[in-house]
């Protein structure tokens, strides 16, 4: 293990150890304890920020830390996908500059408001009319917003397939994709093919259905988001490089009808901070 860093909630208190082990000796610690790869991690989303064919967010979720959230902003990320007002908060105290974006479908009106007036967020997905219509309530009506709807994809290529517990049928998305362009300043579909995803043909299969859906709704998409789902490497899981997943999904992407209005973006947790090569 490299240097680690033991990071306190709230607390500068910084540490270096050689490994894990030293941690458990030197502190015999009663509660969980973060230990930061700060190089590691640095590396990974340099590697995204470089590589991918367009705009990498960070999935906050992953590892919510606040020494990590500064050490991906160093490296260059910018954008964070926060998944609830908790995040939201954390990440706004921590990084002011950054562009929050409230990827999780389902949230409280007072989550959005807040996150609207106080935070300055102005990315939201949803994946049904009473979402869309809270957020509405939620903004007053604001003329601001970026809606991304979350269109619900196979995950059989994951080994962890949570996703398809959100996101709206293709059979649904055109009248709730016409529903947001009303009121969206920019207009995005995104999806998540679940973490782990052993391999690209996941995101072909996802974008088929993206193109589906735009077909469907006949609508002006300005973003394309491939959610999360890139492999880290754990002992007997190999996956194929990430240059082959970004190539995937640029390939898929260009071919989409949308291709020279749309931004790409794409939304890694665990990569950027689960032990990684590159
Ligand atoms: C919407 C969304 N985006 C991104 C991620 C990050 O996924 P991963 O850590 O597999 O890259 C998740 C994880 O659950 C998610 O739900």
């Amino acid at each position: 293990m490299l240097p680690g860093r033991k990071a306190y909630w709230g607390s500068l208190e910084l540490h270096q150890y050689p490994d894990a082990l030293s941690v458990v000796r030197a502190l015999a610690p009663e509660e969980p304890v973060i230990l930061n790869r700060p190089h590691a991690a640095t590396r990974a989303a340099r590697f995204f920020v470089e590589k991918f064919p367009g705009k990498s967010l960070y999935a906050v979720k992953a590892n919510p830390s606040p020494d990590l959230l500064k050490v991906l902003w160093d490296a260059g990320v910018t954008h964070f996908d926060v998944a609830s007002i908790a995040e939201v908060r954390l990440v706004r105290a921590t990084l002011p500059e950054a562009v929050l974006c409230f990827m999780h479908p389902v949230k409280t009106p007072g989550a959005i408001a807040e996150a609207y007036r106080q935070h300055g967020v102005r990315v939201f997905s949803l994946d049904s009319t009473e979402e869309l219509e809270k957020i509405v309530a939620a903004t007053e009506g604001a003329t601001d917003l970026s809606l991304c709807v979350r269109l619900r994809v196979s995950s059989d290529y994951s080994e962890l397939s949570l996703a398809s517990k959100f996101g709206v049928d293709l059979a649904d998305a055109a009248p709730l994709l016409q529903a947001a362009r009303q009121v969206a300043d920019s207009l995005g579909i995104c999806f998540h093919v679940g973490s782990q995803a052993m391999t690209p043909f996941a995101y072909v299969q996802a974008m088929e259905r993206v193109r589906a859906a735009i077909v469907d709704a006949s609508v002006t998409i300005d973003i394309i988001d491939v959610g999360g789902g890139f492999p880290s490497i754990y002992p007997g899981m190999e996956p194929p490089p990430l240059e082959d997943y970004f190539g995937v999904i640029h390939r898929a992407a260009e071919s989409l009808p949308v291709s020279y209005s749309s931004e790409l973006w794409c939304e890694p947790g665990r990569r950027c901070v689960r032990n990684t090569t590159r």
